[in-house]
């Protein structure tokens, strides 16, 4: 297989960073397609430890191209602030192993506080729970016509008129919200002073990605979030503004859907989210807990502690189908070891009625009861697997039975955050 796709199955969070960072070192060109600096990748190399947001995690290993395309989301003063933490950690950064689409929409300053602000505003069951960072903003000037976009850093006559469509926009609804009008000539200023900066790495992605694909370079799509944040088929409007499904992988580089060879859906053993919205197999006691503690459940971009709850194999199953997935990574089966009894969720009990899907409207996906299924735990330890052989009896059921619910195959397992500690089954970039 030519190029593959990763995509959280989840609600993000599934552990995406190592096994990216995996399929990163037999790739030769690493692109992010949608999002922003919201996603927070954490990558173990060699004992190091590297905390990516809005950099692909391919810029951490040397004579790759790393790509933000033009599905992303980009602050232009976090990037840079990123590269240069990232350079401390002595990583070579330049504009041959690192390109940004010219059509990628700007995050401003005004972004993160309007997002902040509507947040603060909100009362309860209307606060979204986002990162703050301005991405929702953002996307929705993108929509509306008015981003300022990295081409248009390059010229100042461009630029200005840019900016003050966007603050035609932006003025009232500050107004609205209580905050002071913005100070334009600072914004231009502080644009201008970043633009060299950013024009250094800017490029024609799109006719990049389709010559690599032309001269059979591997191409890997890194997602980030999870499908259940997607803008459309996500728990709507508790979701990120982004489309984060595989399809999005074309849209956000420029490249005809047919480059995708292999879709890997990366999965955890059991269910997480951070933020508001509905979450059907969510534990609030002691069992959620120790999911909590063991998984070290803690945001890595905002530091928020993770909701935890059982594997619900409906929200995978139904992932597995709007992305294509053609193979799961199973993330952190080592966090369920020693529970007594597990249980997996296999349909949803509404008014009388058994679903195998989570139905679309919010109202019902309240209502939803989890139908659970139980099988026994494992008291030995699954951490550090390497093969098959190294899992309790009871383990490999509970990985097989995932597999069954979710009519999709496990193409990897991890048992740790280490490289090394992974089961392979079936490489996605193999031929
Ligand atoms: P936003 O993307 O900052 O607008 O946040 C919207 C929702 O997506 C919130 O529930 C966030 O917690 C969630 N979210 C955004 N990025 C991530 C991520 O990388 N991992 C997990 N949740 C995320």
């Amino acid at each position: 297989m030519a190029n593959v796709v990763v995509v959280g199955a989840q609600w993000g969070d599934e552990g995406k960073g190592k096994i990216v960072d995996w399929l990163s070192e037999r790739a030769d060109v690493i692109a992010r397609f949608q999002g922003g600096h919201n996603a927070g990748h954490t990558l173990v190399v060699d004992g190091t430890v590297y905390k990516l947001h809005a950099l692909p995690s391919g810029v951490v290993r040397g004579g790759k191209l790393s790509v933000i395309g033009n599905g992303v989301v980009l602050d232009p003063w976090h990037l840079m602030r990123e590269i240069e933490t990232i350079r401390a950690q002595g990583v070579q950064i330049s504009p041959e192993t690192l390109m940004i689409a010219e059509n990628t929409p700007l995050i401003l300053p005004i972004h993160g506080e309007l997002d902040r602000a509507r947040e603060e505003a909100a009362s309860t069951g209307t606060k979204i729970g986002t990162t703050g960072r301005g991405i929702g903003p953002a996307y929705e000037d993108k929509v509306g016509r008015r981003s300022v976009r990295v081409a248009d850093l390059a010229d100042d006559a461009t630029l200005e008129a840019r900016v003050d469509r966007a603050l035609q926009h932006h003025n009232p609804l500050r107004r609205g919200l209580g905050i002071a009008p913005v100070d334009r000539d600072r914004l231009l200023a502080d644009l201008r002073q970043i633009a060299p900066q950013v024009l250094e790495y800017a490029a024609p992605v799109w006719k990049v990605m389709n010559e690599k694909r032309r001269a059979g370079k591997r191409i890997l799509f890194e997602g980030a979030q999870g499908a259940l944040l997607d803008i459309d088929f996500g728990t709507y409007p508790f979701v990120t503004s982004s489309n984060v499904i595989a399809g999005q992988a074309a849209t956000g580089v420029g490249i005809g859907p047919g480059a995708i060879d292999f879709v890997l859906g990366i999965v955890k053993a059991y269910t997480t989210r951070v933020g508001e919205g509905p979450f059907p197999t969510e534990l609030e006691d002691a069992d959620g807990q120790r999911l909590g503690e063991r998984g070290h459940e803690f945001g890595t971009t905002t530091g928020r502690k993770r909701r935890c709850g059982w594997f619900d194999a409906v929200l995978v199953r139904q992932t597995c189908a709007t992305s294509g997935v053609n193979g799961i990574a199973l993330t952190k089966l080592d966090v369920l070891d020693g529970f007594e009894t597990l249980r997996i969720c296999t349909g949803y009990a509404l008014d009388g009625e058994v679903l195998d899907y989570l139905p679309t409207a919010a109202e019902q996906q309240a209502r939803c009861v989890p139908v659970y299924e139980e099988m026994p735990g494992w008291s030995e330890t699954t951490e550090g697997a390497r093969s098959w052989a190294d899992l309790p009896a009871n383990a490999i059921k509970y990985v097989r039975r995932v597999e069954e619910l979710i009519q999709c195959p496990v193409a990897m397992l991890s048992t740790s955050p280490e490289r090394e500690d992974t089961i392979l089954v079936t490489d996605p970039f193999a031929d």
